[in-house]
């Protein structure tokens, strides 16, 4: 956007700095416009979708935005005391605790091990406001954070744009694999520069798909382990576990990464990301939790140390947000109370998404296309297609001008390909996607 109004208006001058920088990303917002208005395949939307008698038995087929029973019924019978005073700042203690809880659960056989580390976790405005805290927290201006080369575009906001430090990427992939290597290698260029390097993990991943397989997962304990012992210098690994949960492939890690990180080395700090928006199928509902795995062996009092994490992190909130929403945590409180109910629930979800995931496996599997390769993708909502030949932004237009199919393209260095949301694409149209997606590539490349 030219923001030619505001520049007309004078308003432009009236601006800050920052003013200035910030903007809305045009990728998924644009590409989401678009869809609604002119497609009648739409995988652009980030939310699970679909008709809602796949996940409610005996409900209509009308198509909805998937929802879990359990959570939402617990707004029905709310008392004042429960919804109308502040909340703490860091949420309501008896949130705190059940998260926790919710974490050990979630982290299964590491229990033992993840315990000791965990401290109370902080409720934050989704996921995107926990990661909004800690790149406050642990970031400063012009310093490098290290991602794999797909991301969630709004990290770039977030960190560039907000704090001034600047994403540098390693490719995703080596022969098919996670590329180790490279992100050590871009750790440890980093670690040369700077006194200490922040890694952002996010699996399942946004755009990609991909969450480890469980034979991969020590390899990257590993590889972290190495670069700060090489290096001499710590790292703080954001695990951003928005999508934990939807795996659709036994051999891949069911679980975060973040179990593994804590205690692997006192130079590696884990924080670990969550939010009910798609963990409890409620992105209406703005709420997370920010949790530091404290590595054993720091030779300080640990309660001390919580309180002092905590005094930071309420500096941050109360002048930023104040504190988060007290209904939607008092009914979080109670669906965790439900949990078994809660997961039986979900698990509907994850199964409709799995279906999904693998008839579009199958579906690309057919598929002989030189220009098109499907990255490998297990897990979340997304799957990512690299195109060659044809420019993304282009394969997309066409794709929406003449087949009526509405992804999110991405363009820039050395990416070009499309995102497709499966997540809001029922399983009846999968087929109809991705011979629509071919068809276009084909048309492109013939015209080219
Ligand atoms: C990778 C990733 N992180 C975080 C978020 C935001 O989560 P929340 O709704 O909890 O703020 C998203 C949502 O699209 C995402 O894709």
């Amino acid at each position: 956007m030219e923001f030619e109004a505001l520049k007309k208006s004078g308003i432009t001058n009236l601006l800050s700095a920052f003013g200035k920088s910030i903007s809305l990303p045009q990728g998924i917002f644009y590409w989401t416009g678009r869809a609604k208005k002119e497609a009648t395949i739409d995988a652009t939307i980030g939310s699970a979708q679909g008709p809602e008698s796949e996940i409610i038995a005996g409900a209509p087929d009308k198509a909805v935005t998937f929802y879990l029973p359990s959570v939402q019924r617990h707004f029905a019978g709310l008392k004042s005391e429960e919804t109308v005073p502040y909340a703490p700042m860091l949420g309501l203690p008896d949130l705190r605790k059940a998260w926790r809880d919710w974490i050990l659960r979630k982290v299964g056989p590491l229990r033992e091990r993840v315990e000791p580390c965990l401290c109370l976790p902080a409720v934050t405005p989704g996921v995107t406001g926990g990661l909004f805290l800690a790149a406050k927290l642990f970031l400063d201006k012009d310093e490098v954070v290290v991602s794999p080369d797909r991301l969630w575009e709004n990290y770039s906001n977030i960190v560039e744009r907000h704090i001034g430090a600047r994403i540098e990427t390693f490719p995703f992939f080596e022969a098919g694999r996670f590329n180790l290597k490279g992100m050590q290698r871009k750790l440890l260029d980093t670690l040369a520069q700077q006194p200490k390097a922040l890694l952002m993990l996010n699996f399942p991943n946004n755009p990609v798909g991909f969450n480890p397989p469980q034979d991969m997962v020590q390899p990257i304990v590993q590889a972290l382990i190495e670069v700060v012992e090489q290096a001499g210098k710590p790292i703080v690994v954001l695990c951003d576990d928005a999508y934990e949960g939807y795996v659709y492939d036994p051999a891949a890690l069911q679980r975060s990464m973040f179990g593994d990180l804590c205690d692997a080395h006192r130079r590696i700090l884990p924080i670990k990301l969550d939010g009910i928006s798609k963990e409890f199928l409620f992105y209406g509902g703005r709420l997370g939790c920010l949790t530091f795995g404290l590595p054993s062996g720091l030779d300080v009092d640990r309660k001390t140390l919580q309180e002092e994490l905590d005094n930071k992190l309420g500096g941050i909130v109360r002048s930023t947000v104040s504190n988060c929403t007290r209904p939607v945590q008092s009914a979080i409180l109670k669906a965790l109370g439900q949990l078994d109910q809660v997961l039986a629930e979900r698990q509907r979800t994850v199964d409709v998404l799995g279906r999904r995931a693998n008839l579009l496996k199958a579906e690309f599997a057919k598929v002989d296309l030189p220009q098109l390769k499907l990255l490998p993708f297990n897990a979340g909502f997304f799957c990512f297609c690299d195109v060659e030949g044809v420019p993304a932004n282009k394969l997309a237009e066409h794709l929406i001008a003449k087949y009526k199919i509405g992804v999110v393209p991405s363009e820039g260095g050395k990416i070009n390909g499309i995102r497709i949301a499966f997540c809001s694409v029922p399983e009846k149209d999968i087929p109809t996607l991705v011979n629509g997606i071919v068809s276009a590539i084909k048309d492109l490349a013939e015209n080219a």
